[in-house]
């Protein structure tokens, strides 16, 4: 029998127990930055100092936590599942963790690319992309991450996985932004979804949703548990 198929979804809240802030909680970064100052393309024309320090601390940060209790979960469903994830965070834990097929959709913070031609795409040495650090075409590199104004090119890949999902799992976001948080439309009428996230999440429009009311780490490993008796 073919493996069943689970994609998962997950947002900044499963990196949480890793020590990274959230965005959107009490305390989550947004509330220390603003938006339009250091994730737009307009913020880059205005202050790219700013702009790069700010993903310069976020990719500092990077290499000083580790994959959680969650991010490994989701690693050992692959033994018996076809786990595919998307994730909207711009870390690397999943696949540090050792998840095999991670979708990022808004970019890489340990990438950066040129400001002039987007196919031209590095891996930084290190944490610090500079002023004057510059492409093969001479122009200045920016954050390989995609920001708010700017298209998601993965949705289209992202929608065809959502469709193709025997099971679907949401993890660790407010599904505030578009168009990821559309994505669960895309999901085939009667395919179970779970939801694991702590927060007070209005989700009564997501049919045949299952609400794990609770942090990653915990709810990850319970529901793995869960979908692996059901397997056997
Ligand atoms: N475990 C699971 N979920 C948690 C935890 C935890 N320990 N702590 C917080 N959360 C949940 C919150 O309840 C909230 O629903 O994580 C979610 C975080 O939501 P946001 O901060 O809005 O993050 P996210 O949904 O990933 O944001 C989407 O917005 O700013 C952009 O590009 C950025 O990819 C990001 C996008």
């Amino acid at each position: 029998m073919p493996e069943k198929r689970v994609v998962v979804l997950t947002g900044a809240g499963v990196s949480a127990e890793s020590g990274i802030k959230t965005f959107r909680d009490s305390g989550g970064l947004w509330e220390d930055y603003d938006i339009m100052d250091v994730a737009t393309p307009e913020a880059w024309e205005r202050n790219q100092e700013l702009v790069l320090d700010f993903y310069n601390q976020r990719r500092k940060q990077l290499y000083e936590v580790e994959p959680n209790d969650a991010h490994y979960a989701l690693v050992d469903l692959e033994k018996d599942f076809d786990v595919q994830i998307i994730t909207q965070n711009v870390d690397d834990l999943h696949e540090r963790a050792g998840s095999s097929n991670v979708m990022h959709l808004h970019g890489e913070l340990k990438k950066v690319r040129s400001s002039v031609d987007e196919r031209l795409v590095y891996d930084l040495d290190g944490w610090e992309l500079k002023p004057g650090d510059r492409c093969e075409k001479g122009a200045q590199l920016r954050p390989h991450i995609v920001w708010f104004g700017e298209p998601v090119d993965m949705i289209p890949a992202a929608a065809e996985l959502s469709n193709s999902a025997d099971i679907y799992v949401i993890i660790g976001t407010s599904l505030n932004v578009y168009p990821a948080a559309g994505l669960v439309s895309y999901v085939r009428p009667g395919t179970p979804i779970y939801l694991i996230d702590p927060g007070e999440l209005s989700v009564g429009h997501i049919p045949g949703l299952t609400f794990i009311r609770e942090k990653a780490g915990t709810g990850t490993k319970k529901l793995v548990s869960e979908l692996k008796k059901d397997h056997t």
